[in-house]
């Protein structure tokens, strides 16, 4: 078959772009924070669970509907079922309200990055994140841009546009292949560091401590479900877009499970490093770790670490790699959003490469610089992370599983595709996990989530605030996902495409 689709230079391509995908800020800055509130120790079966039981079979699904398809995730599910197409738009639709707040975290490691030279945070790390960085004022939309975030976000936008723009192989592969191992090494390094710390131990004790307790809370395994989805980047619709890119002849598998063992395992370190630190600046203030305030998200990266890094010897050199080993996870995971956003628009527009990538890169550039460079950027946030998060991919992959197994019952021919190309094969047991444990568990969390959300609003912001930065982001996602279907298709659809083998 003649075929101009791009494809990945060769399969260590593919698994350095889909580790570089899947490695990102959710490793270093979230995973951490939602382990140690999540039970510490104990955290580890609720998140071994999801990463069996729904993290490695959905990352196989979307790699088999993406290389089977060989589509971005929008024209790949239509090519399934024509009305399957919103399935994918609204998976897109998440990813790129995603992107549009991921990058203004990366701007943020940019200044910090710069700001690690001379430590210019000072003692304080607190009152000069909110106050003198982000200049943060009451949940209110704001139109007052502060530019020291305005401009690191520009720089992230034209590299992330630039990367894209040359494409599949030269530009975000390319990155990957400079990147990824340049991170890992930076990344041993820090833990490494962190661990011949005085305190160190404390820290890790403190981390892995079990909480058996925690065990019986529903909460705490829908925090490992939707830890395992962000970050491994699946039911988003990316890594369908990710294998649609890979060659016929590929070992889609044993990627996958390469991908899942590097970001578990990245995670792990992650966690390992934060607490070990973490051991370190209790140590310095004569108090425990438990006592220690400000160990999850933004806070933790862009408050509590800066803290630590005043008070080590070396603190600079530590801060400056910290930074980067942000922006370098952060950056690799944004290209995989925005590719799999500009090839979905590009295939159903029937637009070129170039053009979908600079007008989808506008779009969102415009977005996250209106959004996230005002004085209410933190607090838009928190909660549009919440609700895309524990509530939009989790009724993505509950959609998705279901459509797929029970009303298309496409189960047993992508499980037949993944064999026909894979050394690792995948057993029936693969769609008794997709198409009956997760979508039960996944349910039961969904609505449990939902209830509590109703009942109890969000971290006590204001109900117009919630509704519309929160309840208004998965709406538009609907909303725009069932418009983007009404649109007739302009580009190429069946026309080429012959499934293979
Ligand atoms: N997996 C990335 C992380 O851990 C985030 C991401 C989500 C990337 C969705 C792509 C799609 O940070
Ligand atoms: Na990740």
């Amino acid at each position: 078959a003649t075929e101009n689709r791009e494809t990945w230079t060769s399969n260590t391509g593919f698994i350095l772009a889909a580790v570089g995908s899947a490695v990102g800020l959710g490793n270093i800055w979230r995973f951490p924070g939602v382990a140690y509130e999540s039970g510490g120790g104990a955290f580890m079966i609720p998140y071994l669970c999801a990463l069996l039981t729904a993290g490695i079979p959905i990352l196989f699904l979307d790699y088999a509907i993406g290389h089977r398809y060989r589509a971005a995730a929008p024209l790949a599910y239509r090519r399934i079922r024509k009305p399957a197409e919103a399935l994918g738009w609204f998976q897109i639709l998440l990813s790129f309200v995603i992107a549009v707040y991921y990058a203004a975290v990366i701007a943020w490691a940019m200044s910090y990055f710069v700001f690690a030279f001379d430590l210019s945070w000072g003692q304080d790390t607190l009152a000069f994140f909110v106050g003198d960085y982000l200049q943060v004022g009451d949940p209110e939309i704001s139109t007052t841009i502060v530019p020291g975030i305005a401009i690191p976000l520009v720089i992230t936008w034209v590299a992330v546009l630039i990367a894209i723009a040359l494409g599949v192989a030269k530009g975000v592969e390319k990155v990957n292949v400079l990147f990824i191992p340049l991170l890992f090494v930076a990344f041993i390094g820090l833990v490494i560091r962190a661990l011949t710390l005085p305190g160190a131990l404390d820290g890790l004790t403190e981390f892995f401590t079990p909480d058996w307790a925690a065990l019986g809370d529903l909460d705490v395994w829908i925090a490992a479900y939707s830890q395992i989805f962000f970050s491994l980047s699946i039911a988003f619709g990316i890594m369908v877009t990710y294998a649609s890119f890979q060659r016929r002849k590929a070992n889609m598998t044993s990627s996958g499970l390469v991908v899942a063992f590097a970001n578990s395992s990245f995670e792990l370190l992650a966690g390992i490093g934060v607490f070990a630190t973490l051991g370190f600046m209790a140590h310095q203030q004569s108090t425990q770790v438990s006592e220690l305030e400000g160990l999850t998200g933004p806070i933790l990266s862009f408050v509590t670490f800066p803290a630590v890094i005043n008070e080590m010897p070396g603190g600079t050199i530590f801060g400056v790699v910290f930074f980067a080993s942000l922006i370098m996870a952060g950056f690799t995971s944004i290209i995989s959003i925005l590719l799999g956003v500009a090839a979905s628009v590009g295939e159903k527009f029937g637009l070129g490469w170039r053009t979908s990538a600079v007008s989808v890169s506008a779009v969102c550039a415009v977005l996250s610089i209106g959004l996230f460079s005002t004085t209410s950027g933190l607090i838009a946030l928190d909660t549009v992370d919440q609700f895309a998060n524990n509530v939009g991919i989790v009724l993505s992959a509950i959609v998705m599983t279901v459509l797929l197994v029970w009303v298309y019952r496409r189960g047993e021919l992508l499980r037949q595709h993944l064999n026909a190309v894979s050394t690792f094969k995948v057993g029936k047991w693969w769609i008794v996990l997709i198409g009956f444990v997760g979508p039960v568990f996944l349910v039961i969390m969904l609505v449990q989530k939902l209830v509590s959300l109703v009942s109890e609003g969000y971290e006590g912001y204001p109900g117009w605030y919630v509704g519309l930065f929160g309840w208004g982001t998965v709406v538009f996602v609907i909303v725009m996902a069932a418009i983007l279907t009404a649109i007739p298709w302009k580009g190429r659809d069946q026309a080429d495409f012959r499934p293979w083998p």
